[in-house]
């Protein structure tokens, strides 16, 4: 590969490699790291991330069940399944796939799991540890980007750093992680005036947005470290990220691609949360 290339795909399996050997060394003393992953409807993207989610699950040996219901189920169910998973001594970790249907109120479900089983760190109590600076599981994007980050042996301290989109499953969080390593940060979105102002001074930038090839050469300093975390699928099929790759490719001094880049180290840092919330049961 292209030497200003930062390879998720590369890292996540070295870091996988790891985990598998955690994982057996836990199991053998007695505790299984377990997944449940719930799944609401049949959002064809999601069912594609909770299937990777699985499958890399049992690679490395944890434990992992999928639940489905239909994109009409009560959420009343779905809050009865979480209250059952809370209380199942053998569970880890619990992760309902967002985005849910209409008829849920997301915060009411992502509080309902155990802040000790919140893998996703979506929790409010997770959250706010994060933004104190004592984190119990940071959300797995904004891990996986900083991975991304001390692999690249980029140095965050007094950077300018960039970040596209407020997301609280990216933008926020990743906020918070480059904000302790010392980075000076800015986060742009939809109502920002000059965008391109804005990532034109980033030493750091990280696009996570949503939009295909939005973020283009022009807008770029040279020599920036440039992280796309989008996942955007075009009509002929073929999956893009935010960044127009070729243009910003030429400019940047890293780059992760699309895909191989930031959604490998998702699924991996998840499997971290997980295997952590299975060291912790295991010293209790
Ligand atoms: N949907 C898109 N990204 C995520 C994620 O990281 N976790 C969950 N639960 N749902 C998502």
């Amino acid at each position: 590969m292209a030497s200003n290339i930062l390879d998720g795909k590369a890292l996540g399996l070295e870091l996988q490699d790891a985990l598998q050997l955690q994982v057996k060394k836990l199991t053998a003393a007695g505790t299984i790291p377990a997944l449940t992953v719930i799944l609401v409807g049949d959002d064809p993207a999601s069912q594609v991330y909770v299937r990777n989610k699985v499958q890399t699950c049992e690679r490395t040996g944890i434990r992992s069940e999928m639940i489905r219901y239909p994109s009409d189920v009560s959420p009343a169910i779905v809050l009865a399944k979480i209250a059952e998973l809370n209380a199942d001594p053998t569970i880890d970790g619990i992760l309902v796939q967002l985005p849910l249907p209409k008829q849920f109120d997301e915060k009411i479900v992502l509080e309902a799991i155990s802040p000790i089983k919140d893998v996703d760190g979506f929790h409010a109590e997770n959250v706010g540890a994060l933004n104190q600076g004592s984190p119990r599981f940071i959300p797995c994007t904004p891990y996986g980007v900083m991975k991304l980050l001390e692999k690249g042996k980029v140095d965050l301290k007094g950077k300018e750093a960039v970040i596209v989109g407020r997301s609280n499953i990216v933008g926020k969080p990743m906020a918070a992680l480059l904000l302790a390593k010392g980075a000076t940060v800015t986060i742009c979105h939809s109502h920002t005036a000059d965008l391109g102002f804005h990532t034109r001074r980033a030493d750091i930038l990280v696009a996570a947005v949503g939009r295909p090839n939005m973020l283009t050469g022009d807008m770029v300093k040279p020599g920036a470290v440039v992280i796309d975390v989008g996942i955007n699928r075009l009509e002929n099929g073929r999956l893009c990220g935010d960044v127009d790759f070729a243009s910003v490719q030429e400019k940047a001094g890293l780059i992760t691609p699309v895909p191989g880049g930031v959604g490998p180290m998702t699924i991996t840092m998840l499997l971290t949360n997980t295997v952590e919330a299975a060291v912790r049961r295991s010293l209790q």
